[in-house]
């Protein structure tokens, strides 16, 4: 695989009806790759694929809910019957519910959010790997936040610069599922690391979403350009990193 030409490819990126996973659909399908546009609600994920479909690209609509298995079987099975195959999974999929600092939390927001942001990577990673098998450079692109950043978050300082020194958000929920997606990052990085899948923990940085009142310091574009970088990495790239978008192409590394 050359890092210049991505035509051939096919990719799934899941939560991809909006937000970060509907910028890293619509730049991984420029580069030329087949995607899979994964969305749990068929109307919006329709709306989706048709509205890149009819700027040239090749999008298919894939309804996926993470926290579903039936429905991570059923899209496992249309890729397979209409792709054969996998080059890259964007596991994007996330919930941000009420921030809470953790004294606050109620436990059924902690449970909920680890059902997406923590198990539905991890179900879909593994209903996917059968035929991310089948691809001679897999990838695998885990989306994180600098709010799992143990490192960060022991330090009280944002190394992204969204979020002024000494005042790093202290939330339960989001932050340990984030932290959680690192870990299993590493995990499967050494996992697939014989078979050359790489793996990689990736943060769009603060970019403007439903999720967080469309505020941010980076435009939705900037920010899908590193996960996007990651998921069609040279044979040779880096496996088990955890890395951030910024202004430039190389995006920054983060602390664990
Ligand atoms: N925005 C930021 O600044 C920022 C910073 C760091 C990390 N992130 C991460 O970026 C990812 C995307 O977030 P976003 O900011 O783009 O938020 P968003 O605009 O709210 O998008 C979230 C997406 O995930 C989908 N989703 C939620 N639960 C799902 C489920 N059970 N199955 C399938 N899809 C599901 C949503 O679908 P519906 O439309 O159906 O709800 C939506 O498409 C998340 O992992 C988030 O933690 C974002």
């Amino acid at each position: 695989m050359t890092s210049s030409t991505h035509t051939g490819r096919i990719a799934l990126v899941t939560g991809a009806n909006k937000g970060v996973g509907r910028a890293i659909a619509h730049q991984l399908a420029e580069l030329g790759t087949t995607v899979w546009l994964g969305a749990r609600d068929g109307e919006r994920g329709r709306q989706a694929a048709s509205e890149l479909r009819a700027l040239g690209h090749d999008v298919r609509f894939a309804p996926l809910d993470v926290t579903d298995e039936a429905s991570i079987a059923l899209a496992a099975k249309q890729i397979e019957q209409e792709s054969g195959r996998l080059d890259a999974l964007v596991n994007n999929a996330g919930i941000s519910l009420a921030w809470h600092t953790p004294s606050q939390t109620p436990i059924d927001d902690l449970r909920a959010t680890f059902e997406t942001n923590v198990f539905g990577y991890v179900r879909v990673t593994n209903a996917m790997l059968p035929l991310l098998r089948r691809s001679d450079a897999a990838r695998i692109v885990n989306i994180s936040s600098v709010i799992g950043s143990l490192t960060a978050a022991a330090e009280n300082h944002d190394p992204t610069g969204a979020f002024p020194d000494g005042q790093f958000p202290v939330i339960l929920s989001h932050s340990m599922s984030k932290t959680a997606v690192n870990s299993l990052t590493v995990m499967y990085a050494n996992e697939l690391r014989a078979e050359g899948i790489l793996v990689n923990a990736v943060s769009p940085n603060w970019v403007p979403t439903d999720a967080n009142g469309n505020t941010g310091i980076l435009s939705l574009e900037q920010g899908a350009r590193m996960p996007v970088r990651m998921a069609t990495l040279p044979d040779d790239g880096p496996t088990g990193t955890f890395t951030c978008s910024d202004a430039t192409e190389e995006g920054t590394t983060l602390p664990w």
